[in-house]
Parts: structure tokens; sequence; C-alpha cells
């Protein structure tokens, strides 16, 4: 990246409820990123949010005394254009569409979840069109500028994006810096302290190494993570690893393997809260609700502490970290998401994994791994990259072929009747979200 004096950013998906955070990352940093210009940019259909979020964010930037100028608009090239970031955090459908999602597979007593199994692949279906034509809109208005994505399912967007655009794609995801927090709880230290080794993709990484201080703790903290509580994401049911199973796997399987290594009782729970609460679609329209509420009133000017209930809850240290990393081309490490080219030896090149990575001003690029993994965690994570490889055909060029096959073979699905019935009801449901299928 040229090393320039002012920055723009262009956040689309800019009127989310998580924007207060991006904001507040950029105000503590802006002595080493500085940000001229900030874009926040929405769909019509999110004109109002944005609206509100736009005005916090102006309230925050003037409380600070940042010299950030916040631009709200609809329109998205004018916030592409010249970028140096761009990062995406929409949400195609809205919580409605993440409701469906959640709710068609449990139909089938299959786990709803809006990133993992059928729930994130029909999430993958929606979304890649979309990011794939804000890679376009990118290469012609802004080549060189980094495309950030958050949007989910992540990997699964970020392998798209890499395999179809030109643009320097990097996904991110707080799972790692959440896991560093929790590690540097159980130590007591701070979290600068604690540094991890992961290997996976997206949503189903293992950390192999753990060193809090210096100290090479990954055996110890396996000991600890036994029927411990608290290490998962607000969003993820909390249930405590059994000790001979971590002992067995030698890693520590991060919160969405719970539904995987703990599927049944995962989806009990679910069954259960879907008679209650709702799903976490519905739980998170009414914390959206409640931070709406509190982002309206104009005496509020800084991030409020309840966004904290929501998982993704600390994403804008990510975001951050890397921009100024790349920016300072600081080659530090982060754990991220960038296409594997060798990595992981067992995984095709171009696939998308999350690894640690050196972070320089030409991106990230991946480390080699300390430590290889056995067959137990190979196995998985091979069947779930041919999953998500299978969904971006899918996705991409509206195979139907594909995205039977993909749900077939997802562990959480695994059965072609249901994958078949399950399907139906997807493309039923999205029909004005897949015109890549109607063609
Ligand atoms: C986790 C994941 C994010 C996801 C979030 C959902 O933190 O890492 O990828 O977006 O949870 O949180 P929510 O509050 O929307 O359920």
């Amino acid at each position: 990246m040229v090393h320039k004096k002012q920055l723009k950013v262009a956040v689309i998906g800019g009127g989310s409820s998580y924007t207060p955070e991006l904001v507040e990352g950029l105000i503590k940093r802006r002595h080493e990123l500085p940000i001229k210009d900030l874009y926040l940019v929405d769909v019509e259909s999110g004109r109002e949010k944005l609206e509100i979020v736009g005005a916090l964010a102006k309230r925050m930037v003037e409380k600070a005394g940042a010299d950030i100028r916040i631009h709200l608009t609809l329109d998205r090239a004018e916030a592409i254009r010249d970028a140096d970031f761009v990062t995406t955090q929409l949400r195609v459908g809205q919580l409605e569409a993440r409701g469906w999602d959640e709710r068609i597979p449990l139909k089938y007593n299959c786990i709803g979840q809006e990133t993992t199994g059928a729930g994130g692949f029909a999430k993958a279906l929606r979304t890649i069109p979309v990011i794939l034509d804000i890679c376009k809109e990118m290469e012609e208005l802004a080549p060189n500028a980094f495309l950030l994505n958050f949007t989910n399912p992540a990997g699964i967007v970020t392998q798209a994006a890499l395999k179809y655009s030109k643009i320097k794609t990097i996904g991110l995801c707080n799972l790692p810096i959440g896991l560093k927090m929790q590690i540097a709880e159980f130590y007591e230290v701070d979290v600068s302290k604690v540094d991890i080794e992961m290997i996976g993709i997206n949503h189903l990484n293992w950390t192999t190494r753990i060193i809090v201080d210096g100290e090479d703790v990954s055996e110890a903290f396996l000991l600890k993570a036994a029927g411990a509580k608290g290490l998962t994401m607000k969003n993820i049911s909390d249930l405590e690893w059994d000790g001979q199973f971590l002992q067995s796997l030698g890693a520590l399987p991060c919160s969405y393997h719970r539904y995987y290594y703990m599927k049944d009782a995962m989806l009990a729970e679910q069954l259960v809260d879907l008679q209650t609460e709702g799903t976490r679609a519905d739980v998170v329209k009414k914390v959206e609700l409640e931070l709406f509420e509190l982002y309206k009133d104009p005496s509020l000017s800084i991030k409020p502490p309840q966004l904290e209930q929501r998982g993704g809850a600390y994403y804008s240290e990510v975001a951050v970290n890397l921009m100024t990393s790349i920016y300072n081309n600081k080659k530090d490490i982060q754990t991220v998401n960038v296409r594997n080219n060798g990595i992981i030896p067992f995984l095709p090149d171009d696939a998308s994994v999350e690894v640690n990575s050196i972070i320089d001003a030409d991106g990230a690029h991946p480390i080699q791994v300390t430590k290889q993994v056995g067959p137990e965690i190979r196995g998985l994570m091979q069947l779930v990259k041919a999953y998500e490889e299978l969904t971006v055909e899918a996705a991409v060029h509206g195979n139907l072929k594909a995205a039977l096959q993909a749900l077939t073979i997802h562990p959480l699905v695994g059965n072609a009747d249901t994958a078949q019935l399950i399907l139906n009801d997807i493309m039923e449901q999205n029909k004005p979200f897949l015109p890549q299928f109607q063609r």
C-alpha cells in the first residue's frame, strides 16, 4: 500500500448495530491510522438505521476531537471510489432471512445456525453474488484497495472473492481474538501476553499451541478447558468440553465445534429455545431494538456496553489491527482468512484457510504451522472444505447439483433425502434473493 497521509474507508452495511464499535476502534487508533473519510453505506431498506448509527458516529468523532469525516450514503460506488479499505458487514435479507436460515434446518432435526450447516449454506447462496458485485465495483473504482470481509459465512465468502476476483481480499472473524481474550482471563494476564497458533477454516479452527507470557501452556490449558465455563462466544451455548475428549484430540476446538462434536445436545437445546425465546435471530432482533433506541439518544456519544451482548463483539479490534498493520507495514502476526497456498497441505491451494499470517503493506501472508494435525482433525476439515467448495460453485453458477451435494455431505445434514427437503425449502423461501438459480 502506498503510504498516504489521509485514508478513505468504506463500510458496506454501515447501518449495522456493530458500527459504533468500529468507529470507537478507529478513533482510538487514529494516531497510527490516519483516516480522513469514513463512508458508511447501506441499502434503501437500511436507511433509517444508517441515519441513526451515522448520527451517533458523528457525535463520537466530535466528542473525541478526531479529524474523521463521516459520510452517510446509499450510493455504494461513491463510497468505494478511491477507497483504501472496503469492509463488508452486510446481511442480505437482514435478520428476517437469518431467521429462515435457522428455522428451516430445525424442521428436519438438523442444526439451525446462521454460519454453519444448512443455515450457513443458504446465507452463502444469498451473499456470494453480492460480494462478487462489490469486488467488480472495486476492480473499476478502487483496484488497489483491500477488501476486509466480515460477512458470514466469512470463510466461504472470502473463498469466492479470492477465486473470482483480483481484489486483495482478507477474511476476518472475531473468534481468534475472542479466544485470546478468554485465555488472558483464565491466566489473569493482559491479552498482549497471549499468542496462539490456529489451524483450520473459519468457524472450524483448532488451536494447537498456546503461549502465555512466553511459556507454552498448550497441554496445561487443555486440562483447564475441560469442564470450564466461558470458552465460547455470546451467540453459542456454553456446553462444557469433556476432558478425555480434549486429551484425545490434542487441540482446543473452537466455539462452533460444539455443533459438530456435541451435535445432539446442541440440537436439543435449539429445539427447546425454538419453543421459548425463538432462534438467535429473534433474540438479536430484540437486542437490536434496544441498541437502536439507545443510539437515538442525542446525549449518547460513546459505544454503549450493551453492544457486547452480540456474538461479534470486539470485531472492530480485528479490523482496526489489520488496517493499522497494513498501513504501517508492521509485519506482525494475526489470524485471518487467506488463500491456502500449501500451508495446510491436505487442502486445495485456492481454499480459504484461517491461520496465523504475517501482515505487511501487501496484505496477509500465511505462515507455516509448527504443529501438523492428525487424521481426526484433517478428516473433518477436508469434509467441510469440500462442502464449502461445492457451495461456492452453487452460489456463483446457480448450480443445483453442486448445491445438493454440498448439503448432503455436510456433517450437520449428512443425508441425501434430508438435504433435498432442506434445499427445496431454502430455494422456495429465498427466491427473491437467488437470481442465479432462476436463469
Ligand atoms: C460470533 C461469530 C461472528 C458472528 C457472531 C454472531 O462472534 O464469530 O461471525 O457474526 O458471532 O453474533 P450475533 O449476536 O449476531 O448472534
